[in-house]
């Protein structure tokens, strides 16, 4: 699996996301430490907080089926190609099954592809 054919399955997935109150569609997929790729998208929800995003999504589908870790996540934002950073919190939830050099792809604020490590998306993470 490279990273396009990564990122191809995260803007792929992104077409069934459920966003009709934000309208901005997320697509995440992830490679696992035993060669498995998961993806999901965000779902929203009329009591706004209870809206998942699509990283939250993936990472549940890698645990449900017995993933462990993540080696590679791609993150596509719209049905065309928008700017879509992992937001805070998706940093996080990424951390928690991820390993210092984890590579993290999304377009950035400058219209841009970039590959982050994990410890450069979320450095001095909080772990237990
Ligand atoms: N969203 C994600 O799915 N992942 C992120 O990392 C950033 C934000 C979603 C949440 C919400 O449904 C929409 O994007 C707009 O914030």
């Amino acid at each position: 699996m490279t990273d396009d054919e990564l990122l191809q399955a995260a803007r792929a997935i992104c077409e069934q996301a459920y966003c009709p109150y934000s309208g901005f569609s997320v697509g995440a997929a992830l490679l696992d430490d035993a060669g498995n790729v998961h993806t999901s998208c965000n779902v929203e929800n009329a009591a706004y907080p209870l809206g998942t995003c699509a990283e939250a999504g993936a990472i549940a589908a890698m645990v449900a089926s017995g993933g462990k870790r993540i080696v590679t996540l791609a993150v596509a934002g719209g049905e065309t190609d928008r700017a879509c950073p992992p937001c805070g919190g998706c940093r996080q939830r990424i951390r928690e099954f991820a390993d210092a050099n984890t590579r993290i792809i999304f377009r950035g604020n400058d219209d841009n592809w970039l590959t982050f490590s994990m410890d450069e998306l979320l450095p001095e993470s909080f772990q237990l």
